[in-house]
């Protein structure tokens, strides 16, 4: 049993308002918010005071990738790393991906990635990729769904020759999917033609990291997302985009839901803050830093972005966090397409999101809990549990002091990479404190992440979007004409 904990004086954020309220926490949970929070906690109860501050859900990042073996390496942050990391920066929950190789048993993936994350500081979930198809991918989906929580599967339409999923595995997952109730999610990019622009790229003798965007425009994103909308619109299936990143992607989500379709998209900070100049640096080490997919886009598409995060065609940001050091991104020195793809992010989302979202007025405090926890936790299936500050949810909070001040550096961070995207950058609003299942993990700069303590949440399928779709199917159901025999 932890110690209650009783924050006081603060406001209170949800998705739909700003109170002032005291919130008390006991055993892992949000016992009271409001005028009973301080009449109820016992004697002896921990206290903070919250004067001047914002009281959040805990960030959820909905794509991460600790300690994932890609591109003949494997990541520098693990799921202890960069679980804790996140903590720091106000993130309690992630959402991760287990990624079987090509051929590789869904259950034997499963198992590998739940015991890589047993060492998690804060709480997680995870996705699966569908990498292949198969009777036991359909089977071992069903078993994933029905019996270890996970309501959503993810597939890669690029990285050809490795773990790229082609049509044929798309439209039978998203079918499956259907069945399940679960959400099929998109990493949107035409992967045959990536392979195609990267081999004519190096022939032309571009070989540095420049060449890397120019290997994956935005109308190779566009196609990608256009496809898999228009297969979900086949089945009548819900579908999440994962890191939208330009103009193409964003507008083919836009056309969807304005024709009624049930389209989803996230957003990464790095792709709303940063442009393509990072891949014409003349320091190697640092324009390969940059290098992920999609990759950061060419002036312009960042502010179409924010603007499809404030109207609502985008609905979550993430970070994809995949670090990588510059010892590991050398290995494409002679070719970009060798530099392992991932940039990092988790531990200031949450802080670059407030400083150019809420302090610009692109978001109110409330849309910042929206695009911060909430949608990802209703998205995928644990709202009000996460997400939510609310007597009965899990006691994983932020307290937000929106007058700190501090200028992100590698040299500082929790992170174990050797680089950060957004270094230099001078931030206002950051979080004093981090509850993680009640539990104080940050305070004022003291990183008390513990290994082990961060729990597997279980998601169950058939979210909303997913009743709702089946009646629309239903009242869609094609007739068969009765003819005389
Ligand atoms: O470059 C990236 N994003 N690396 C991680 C894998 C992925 O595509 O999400
Ligand atoms: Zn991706
Ligand atoms: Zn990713
Ligand atoms: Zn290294």
């Amino acid at each position: 049993m932890t110690q209650a904990l009783l924050i006081r004086g603060g406001t209170v954020v949800n998705t739909d308002r700003e109170f002032q309220a005291d919130v008390l926490c006991a055993d892992g949970r949000i016992i009271a918010v409001g005028e009973t929070a301080a009449t109820l906690a016992p004697a002896g109860a921990q206290t903070l005071d919250a004067t001047g501050q914002y009281v959040m859900p805990g960030g959820i990042d909905p794509h991460t990738h600790m300690q994932l073996p890609f591109m003949g390496t494997v990541t520098m942050d693990d799921f202890y790393t960069g679980t804790a990391a996140a903590l720091a920066g106000g993130t309690t929950s992630i959402i991760d991906f287990v990624i079987p190789d090509p051929q590789q048993e869904l259950m034997d993936a499963w198992r590998t990635w739940r015991g890589w994350a047993e060492k998690s500081a804060s709480d997680y979930m995870f996705h699966v990729a569908i990498t292949w198809w198969g009777d036991s991918v359909s089977r071992d989906m069903g078993t994933l769904v029905q019996q270890e929580g996970v309501n959503s599967f993810k597939h890669f339409m690029a990285y050809k020759n490795a773990i790229m999923c082609d049509d044929e595995t798309l439209v039978n997952s998203f079918r499956r999917c259907l069945e399940l109730g679960a959400m099929p999610t998109v990493h949107a990019e035409n992967g045959e033609m990536v392979y195609l622009l990267q081999q004519e790229l190096a022939r032309k003798g571009l070989t540095g990291p420049e060449g890397h965007p120019l290997s994956r425009p935005p109308v190779v994103e566009g196609e990608a997302a256009n496809r898999a909308i228009a297969i979900a619109d086949v089945f009548g299936i819900p579908i999440y985009v994962v890191h939208v990143s330009c103009i193409e992607a964003a507008d083919a989500i836009a056309r969807a839901r304005a024709r009624g379709q049930r389209v989803y998209g996230e957003v990464l900070a790095g792709h709303l803050l940063l442009d393509d100049s990072v891949y014409r640096h003349p320091d190697f080490a640092t324009a390969a830093a940059h290098v992920m997919s999609p990759p950061f886009r060419p002036t312009g598409h960042q502010e179409h972005l924010w603007r499809a995060l404030q109207s609502g065609t985008l609905h979550t940001t993430a970070t994809d966090h995949c670090t990588f050091c510059a010892a590991q991104k050398a290995a494409g020195r002679d070719l970009f397409a060798k530099i392992p793809n991932g940039c990092g992010g988790v531990e200031e989302r949450m802080a670059v999101l407030w400083h150019e979202g809420v302090n610009s007025g692109r978001l109110t405090p409330s849309e910042f809990v929206t695009v911060t926890s909430a949608n990802a936790a209703r998205l995928f299936n644990v709202y009000p549990q996460k997400g939510c500050v609310a007597a009965g949810a899990d006691a994983d909070l932020v307290l937000w002091d929106p007058a700190a001040t501090k200028t992100i550096s590698v040299k500082t961070q929790f992170s174990k990479g050797d680089f950060n995207i957004f270094e230099g950058r001078q931030v206002r609003g950051l979080p004093s404190h981090t509850i993680s299942r009640g539990a104080v993990v940050w305070a004022n700069g003291d990183l008390r992440a513990v290994a082990g303590a961060g729990r597997y949440v279980k998601r169950p399928a058939f979210g909303t979007q997913f009743t709702a779709a089946g009646k629309r199917l239903e009242a869609l159901k094609p007739q068969p004409v009765a003819r005389p025999a």
